[in-house]
């Protein structure tokens, strides 16, 4: 196999750190080197059981300091990169949506300029992959289906700042030739998530009988797929997707809020031996997100037929695996929980 410095950004973060994990413990023969800033959703616990690993080096360092990312390159001499390190909650982006100009988009084109620089007399091998969403597609409103093809239409700061980043990747692959893949993925859920995304947020709140802050009617239709199905998938594109191409990634999983919501509760109700009905009590209707997106679903049909990639897990077993993993990891969501996030959840909620 041949040898690679992979740097991986952002794999502190919830998706980052499975990718990190499966790359360390798959490929020994790779250096993965895990770059990350560890803002409030960076957590280096996500990945203690591999921070000893001879192939595993941590750099703490922000993507937006081009400086810092230039040395790095140049004293590492990264061969390919896989980067997820971003802003990703759609609501702080509607708070501070210049937080997500810089990381996501600065930071993705400083990343860009230090590969372009380096590789510049290797274009033949390295690989530069973006890790992208699906909401840079707007949202569906009529049926249908996100392919590779369908025109962007971003609504949030979240989504404009993924799909300008998106577009920087393609330009540098039409400019200069940089080997570039991308893939856009669905909602992710499991272990590891920073308690401000619905899945772990629902589920710690039941687990202190607190409100479940339900948006609007709860009628928004999201695609979830298993963190470790996508984690997987970053592998099959990264070793196999064609050089140039897009992916689209997602689990052919459709739920509405409100039934994904009271799936949960179930299911959350039989792991405390509450009566049947108890945690859907504390649903509780709010103010909408502003702009908020109706619909996502994602066709995954060409990275199925192109690189043989499925989902391993139906969706009952991953969300029952995804609610042990948070009830037997009660530390881990209780350090997360404790400082700044109070005030955060205080400001965000308070005022719906
Ligand atoms: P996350 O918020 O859990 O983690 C982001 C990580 O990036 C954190 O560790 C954080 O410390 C780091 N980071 C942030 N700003 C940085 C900076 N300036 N310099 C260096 N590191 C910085 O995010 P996630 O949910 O794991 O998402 C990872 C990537 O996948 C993002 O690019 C996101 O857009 C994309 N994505 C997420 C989902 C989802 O459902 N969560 C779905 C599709 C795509
Ligand atoms: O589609 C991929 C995207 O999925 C990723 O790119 C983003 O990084 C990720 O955060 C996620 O975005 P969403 O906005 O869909 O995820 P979130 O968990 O914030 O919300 C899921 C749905 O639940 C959405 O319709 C809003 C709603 N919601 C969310 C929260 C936090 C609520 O009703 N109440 C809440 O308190």
């Amino acid at each position: 196999m041949q040898k690679r410095n992979i740097l991986i950004t952002g794999g502190a973060g919830f998706i980052g750190s499975h990718v990190v994990r499966l790359f360390v413990n798959k490929y020994p023969n790779y250096n993965i080197y895990n770059l990350d800033k560890l803002t409030y959703a960076g957590n280096l616990k996500n990945i203690k059981d591999i921070e000893n690993a001879p192939n595993y080096t941590f750099l703490k360092a922000d993507i937006v300091d081009a400086n810092q990312i230039n040395n790095l390159f140049e004293k590492h001499q990264f061969t390919d990169v896989i980067h997820l390190a971003a802003e990703s909650h759609v609501d702080r982006s509607i708070t501070n949506p210049i937080d997500f100009v810089m990381t996501n988009v600065v930071g993705t084109v400083n990343l860009l300029n230090a590969a372009k620089n380096l590789w510049k007399n290797n274009l033949s091998e390295n690989i530069f992959y973006h890790v992208s969403t699906d909401e840079v597609y707007g949202s569906l409103h009529d049926g249908g289906f996100f392919l590779e093809t369908t025109a962007y239409d971003p609504q949030s700061p979240y989504s404009a700042s993924k799909a300008s980043s998106d577009h920087f990747v393609r330009a540098y692959h039409n400019t200069y030739n940089l080997r570039v893949v991308l893939s856009n993925c669905s909602n992710n859920y499991g272990p590891n998530q920073f308690p401000e995304k619905l899945v772990p947020l629902f589920i710690n709140n039941i687990r202190n009988n607190k409100p479940l802050p339900v948006y609007g009617k709860g009628e928004n239709v999201r695609d979830w797929l298993y963190v470790v199905d996508h984690a997987r998938a970053i592998d099959d594109v990264f070793h196999k997707g064609r050089i140039g191409e897009t992916y689209n990634i997602g689990g052919f999983n459709e739920w509405t809020n409100i039934d994904l919501i009271k799936v949960i509760c179930k299911a959350m109700d039989k792991k405390l031996d509450r009566i049947d009905g108890e945690s859907e009590k504390l649903i509780t209707y709010v103010t909408d997100r502003a702009g908020h997106d109706l619909r996502y679903a994602i066709d995954a049909h060409k990275i199925m037929k192109e690189l043989g990639w499925e989902p391993s897990l139906q969706f009952e077993e991953g969300i029952e695996k995804t609610i042990n993993w948070y009830i037997s990891n009660e530390a881990w969501m209780n350090e997360v929980t404790s400082g700044s996030y109070q005030n955060y959840y205080d400001a965000l909620y308070a005022k719906r």
